[in-house]
């Protein structure tokens, strides 16, 4: 099979290296701790008596709690379409290709576009998004995560890039897309050519800063100071910070990497934990023809400059900055929230089977009204683990005895060396704004109890894991810079009509609400937590009944979890947020068709290509959406 052809998931285990299990469990901490339990932390809400979360301690199902967003619980659905609840709208705002400049050049549904005009569109497959409001208007702020080769190129006979154009034009629809959006009697719209509108792809310039700034491990031909790189690629969610800046999240950044020594290429240790050019080749995108430092045997250490949280001012002013300090792995997203002492703390997700969850601490406070914009440049990594008295800890990658830099850019091997807990896949954090209390997706993992280094483990505590799960966890006396904290499960998806038993799910898992792969998280301003998932849509067999993917709401204080939104065909739901009078909640729907057979035409129907691209969804008495 050619790598084009695998998913990203597919692909991470042909490069999956078999490493030593992580480090026991059993230190002086876990001792102390599981002597107390979780009671001596004051808090009993999320455990069961025992003090020991189980999976039935999991949220419970509480018919009668009104939502503050009202509306009848949606079925599953395997339409071409975004299907919603009566009351609620949706209208198209931006796709794959639109261009955003006043040429108005519109979408080729038969070249499907080339690198020019690509270079001034909107990118493919939107994912992570945020509103800023800049001067009084509404900027949109986007990943654009990858490029659906087989969508992309369908017009050609080997469904790839073929020439140098073809190659350009697949880099230059990733990145980050920058869209002024303004709302008429008509619905919402592009402002095609205004000032904000911006591109930022993998060849735009950017700093580094933090740790690894003018470390020897990110010095290249191109770079002989380590301390500037062109672009981001793969940026999966997103963060915001308190100071008006966006945080794009570098993910599968090493399927972009091969060799000119093909097969013969020999991976080092490094490489081969993140899955870098095993064989010599990278999934299908070819850039390494068009550009040497994608070639790993030419630019050893490009790879190394890649796989960071990158901070972007949507104003323009500021240049882009990777922030090292906040480690080098397979990024999701990055959750910022300002603590009670000022110390600014994000938490973040390494989306890969059996790899971790972390949490930054910066070194200074915020000051509304001040600077804050060196913030996230100097602080402590740390990684959790997960105890069996409904304990977890945090605990810093300082204690891995490893020179700071090599620290952040090997990030996987220091938290291994610490003896971080294997995760089913962190996707997306999301921290309530009402409480100090937080929420991780763990998508799903085949590896779980498969794998010698993934044994079953408290927080995963199910052998093959088909349908994920979302954990949460507060931190002592709600202090997120604290050392410990304390956890249990809000969901454990499952399919009630098929399975008895733990695959059945957690109790707040029904067969009308029943879905898989968890994977965006986000809280509205109303503290109603929202559940995108990126999962199996066979709606047969262990998943019958489920549907397409779709989005939920989920009530953090009773566990109530009711089907919002569904999305058209092969489509996942990723990227969420709301207009800046909170009337609007935009919604992201990426490779809609995306095996290329020609199952979707979304948005545009006929036989138009399926283009990934973000909707506006209303209420019709014109009410709040979050
Ligand atoms: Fe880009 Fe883990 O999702
Ligand atoms: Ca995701
Ligand atoms: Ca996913």
């Amino acid at each position: 099979m050619k790598t084009s052809d695998l998913s990203f998931d597919a692909f991470d285990e042909q490069n999956s290296p078999e490493r030593e299990a992580a480090t026991g469990m059993d230190n002086v901490l876990t001792r102390r701790y599981f002597l107390k339990g979780a009671a001596a932390l004051g808090a009993t809400s999320f455990v069961t008596t025992a003090g020991i979360p189980s999976l039935a301690s999991a949220a419970h199902h509480s018919g009668n709690h009104a939502h503050k967003t009202p509306f009848t619980p949606l079925e599953a659905s395997t339409e071409d379409a975004i299907t919603l609840p009566e009351g609620y709208t949706s209208q198209v705002v931006l796709s794959w290709g639109d261009d955003l400049t006043l040429e108005n050049l519109p979408f080729d549904h038969t070249t499907r576009g080339t690198a020019l005009t690509q270079s001034h569109a909107v990118g493919d497959n939107n994912d992570g998004m945020d509103i800023f409001n800049i001067e009084g208007r509404d900027v949109l702020v986007f990943n654009n995560e990858y490029v659906n080769l087989k969508v992309m190129f369908g017009n050609n006979a080997s469904k790839q890039p073929e020439t140098d154009d073809d190659i350009r034009k697949g880099m230059l629809a990733h990145g980050v897309t920058i869209a002024e959006l303004k709302e008429s009697s008509n619905g919402w719209s592009l402002v095609k050519g205004s000032k904000l509108n911006q591109r930022i792809t993998p060849m735009t310039e950017m700093d580094i800063v933090g740790p690894a700034r003018a470390s020897d491990l990110m010095k290249t031909s191109a770079d002989k100071t380590g301390t500037k790189v062109l672009g981001t690629f793969n940026n999966c969610g997103n963060g915001k910070t308190p100071w008006g800046t966006y945080l794009t999240c570098e993910e599968n950044f090493n399927g972009y990497f091969s060799s000119s020594e093909g097969e013969s290429f020999k991976q080092n240790a490094m490489q081969k934990r993140y899955g870098i050019a095993k064989k010599g080749k990278d999934k299908g995108y070819g850039w390494s023809k068009i550009d040497d430092r994608f070639d790993v045997s030419k630019e050893p250490n490009e790879a190394n400059r890649h796989g960071w949280i990158v901070e972007i001012d949507p104003t323009g002013q500021m240049p882009p900055k990777k922030l090292t300090a906040l480690g080098r792995f397979k990024h999701e997203n990055a959750e910022c929230v300002v603590n009670k002492d000022g110390h600014v703390v994000v938490y973040l997700g390494d989306d890969e089977r059996g790899e971790y969850l972390y949490r930054f601490v910066s070194k200074n406070t915020y000051n509304e009204g001040a600077d804050n914009s060196q913030l996230l440049e100097e602080g402590e990594l740390f990684v959790a683990r997960f105890h069996d008295n409904g304990i977890g800890e945090w605990v810093s990658l300082n204690n891995a005895g490893m020179p700071a830099d090599e620290a952040m850019v090997y990030a996987r091997m220091a938290a291994s060396k610490v003896g971080a807990t294997t995760m089913d896949r962190p996707e997306w954090v999301a921290a309530n704004p009402n409480k100090a209390e937080v929420y991780v997706a763990l998508t799903n993992n085949k590896y779980r109890a498969v794998k010698d280094n993934q044994p079953l483990n408290v927080a995963n505590p199910r052998k093959e894991n088909p349908y994920g799960h979302i954990i949460r966890w507060k931190p002592e006396a709600g202090d997120h810079a604290a050392s410990h904290f304390i956890w249990d499960f809000y969901a454990l998806a499952g399919n009630p009509t098929v399975h008895n038993g733990a695959m059945a799910g957690s109790k707040n898992i029904t067969k009308e609400n029943m879905f898989n792969s968890p994977d965006g998280l986000k809280f509205d301003s109303m503290g109603q937590l929202w559940i995108q998932t990126d999962g199996k849509y066979s709606n047969k067999d262990g998943f019958a009944g489920m549907g397409n993917n779709q989005m939920l709401l989920g009530d953090p204080n009773t566990g109530e979890i009711t089907r919002f939104m569904v999305g058209p065909k092969e489509c996942e739901v990723t990227g969420l947020t709301w207009s800046s009078d909170k009337k609007t909640m935009f919604v992201g729907i990426q490779h809609p068709g995306e095996k290329g057979k020609g199952k979707s035409h979304w948005p545009e129907g006929g036989d138009a290509v399926p283009r990934s691209s973000i909707v506006a969804i209303k209420r019709t008495d014109g009410g709040r959406m979050g």
